[in-house]
């Protein structure tokens, strides 16, 4: 039986989203049906296609009750939207259905496991939260008549009782279940909980998998653990994060490569990194792709830094573009799924460009595009490299290289935003001195940057008007530039 709340927000979105001319949202990233959109939730693959949830708020470009929205892919870039999966009409999560993930039950049932809220009869500012589930065909869920399945009297007895959520399941080699939640201490600090199951539906606390020491921000969210290339890998995204090295203050992410102690109970890390340095970068998720490949999405937006759309663009938040992990000498990279070569048209490659003043190249335009550049130093040394996007007479976005710093900066305070919120960041690239290497993805709305062959990510938004189209460059000595441009077409 699906419940009113759920049956009108299927009715509102089916109504609203289907007005919303394709031309008002990117080409190839997931953007909310209607609405407000946060953490991708539940990203799996399902009866032979990708499905991807969402935290949404149909009913305004703001954060509200939370809903699970929910679209299916089979390449990761052409997006197709089904009815909303979960909303908050049970007693158990009638006040949110906050963020979750999913796996495929040994019947052949699709199960979402979510943080269920309810408000404390005390405060109004106080909700509890526990893990809930639901089981459907891909379509319908039917939420668990036992639900919560994990709750307050489940955790360690230091828990503050409030903060409990994200649970991120996967399954073991022996058949049985695992789930990585968070939760927070009496000291306000996040930790990473690990919970065991033989069926998937009746849980036990196993061990603290990592707790913050109060380094690493205050609370912890979105979790989720996995082995890759013979290492054991733990994504999360802290809050209140200080500023430090190419962490941003707030809402940062972060990436530990690392081993399991001897009885699985506790993750030991050995290197940490910020998954991603750019404004527009939180709450990650990953699947493991049945071809074997462990493929991360994440919201493209943050708490923080939250740029508003223009009045008639309905939606707000959009996903990243699905990026391929791999670890290479205990270091996360990240590059954007394979898929999107067949996207690709037109080619422009140069080899060799001496490139000094202010120039354009033929054919290096558009904005929706795929585009990689090898930047070198030259005897008449360059102190300063800027890329210009998404330009016009009016408008552009720019990214500067400084390899005497070895930095690499995003700024879009002249892209057309009437907003003064972070408009600009910079990043300290890794032996960035001498060389760098960028592979720009640019859909209508975003610029991602994987420098490097993706040892690092930068990912940005923009909401210039389409017709800014320019790309410029700006150099004050002499680079040496390979080039390769492809326009990325639906
Ligand atoms: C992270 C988060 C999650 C929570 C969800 C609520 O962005 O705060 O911890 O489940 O968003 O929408």
């Amino acid at each position: 039986m699906i419940s009113h709340t759920l049956s009108n927000v299927r009715r509102y979105e089916a109504e609203e989203g289907d007005k919303v001319s394709p031309e008002l949202r990117p080409l190839f990233h997931l953007t909310p049906r209607i609405g407000w959109m946060n953490d991708p939730n539940g990203f799996s693959q399902y009866k032979g296609k990708y499905h991807l949830f969402y935290q949404y708020y149909p009913y305004g470009k703001l954060w509200g009750r939370m809903h699970w929205g929910h679209a299916v892919t089979e390449d990761l870039l052409h997006w197709e939207y089904l009815p909303a999966a979960l909303a908050p009409d049970s007693f158990a999560d009638r006040d949110g259905c906050f963020s979750g993930s999913a796996i495929t039950l040994e019947d052949g049932k699709h199960l979402l496991m979510y943080t269920g809220v309810i408000q404390s009869p005390d405060s109004e500012k106080e909700f509890f939260q526990r893990q809930c589930i639901a089981v459907g065909d891909g379509v319908d869920y039917v939420k668990q008549i036992n639900n919560p399945v994990i709750e307050a009297k489940d955790l360690p007895h230091d828990s503050n009782g409030l903060d409990f959520r994200d649970p991120k399941i996967w399954k073991e080699q022996d058949g049985t279940y695992g789930c990585v939640c968070v939760d927070k201490d009496m000291n306000d600090h996040g930790r990473i909980l690990y919970f065991k199951s033989n069926d998937a539906f009746s849980w036990h606390f196993h061990s603290i998998l990592l707790e913050n020491d109060g380094s690493v921000g205050k609370m912890w969210e979105c979790p989720d653990v996995f082995e890759l290339d013979g290492k054991k890998v733990l994504l999360f995204s802290p809050q209140d994060m200080l500023k430090k090295g190419n962490y941003p203050n707030g809402n940062s992410t972060i990436a530990m490569i690392g081993e399991f102690n001897d009885d699985g109970t506790r993750f030991l890390p050995e290197t940490k990194q910020p998954i991603d340095s750019g404004i527009d970068f939180y709450a990650t998720q990953t699947l493991l792709a049945e071809d074997g490949r462990r493929i991360m999405v994440a919201w493209m937006q943050n708490w923080d830094t939250i740029l508003y759309t223009e009045k008639k663009i309905p939606w707000l938040g959009q996903m990243i573009v699905p990026r391929e992990l791999s670890v290479k000498d205990n270091r996360l990279y990240q590059l954007p799924a394979r898929e999107i070569e067949a996207l690709r048209s037109n080619p422009v490659i140069m080899n060799d460009v001496e490139a000094e003043g202010v120039f354009s190249l033929d054919g290096i335009d558009g904005r929706t595009i795929d585009l990689s550049l090898d930047i070198r130093q030259t005897e008449l040394k360059f102190q300063r490299f800027e890329i210009r996007l998404a330009q016009n007479d009016e408008y552009y976005t720019s990214l500067v290289y400084r390899p005497r710093e070895g930095t690499l900066e995003f700024d879009r305070t002249n892209s057309g935003t009437r907003r003064a919120v972070l408009n600009s960041r910079k990043l300290t690239v890794e032996d960035g001195r001498e060389s760098l290497k960028l592979r720009i993805i640019m859909d209508r709305y975003s610029v991602e940057v994987f420098i490097n062959d993706g040892r690092e990510a930068f990912t940005n938004c923009i909401f210039t008007p389409l017709d800014a189209q320019g790309i410029g460059f700006i150099v004050d000595g002499k680079a040496l530039l390979d080039i390769e441009k492809y326009q990325l077409d639906q």
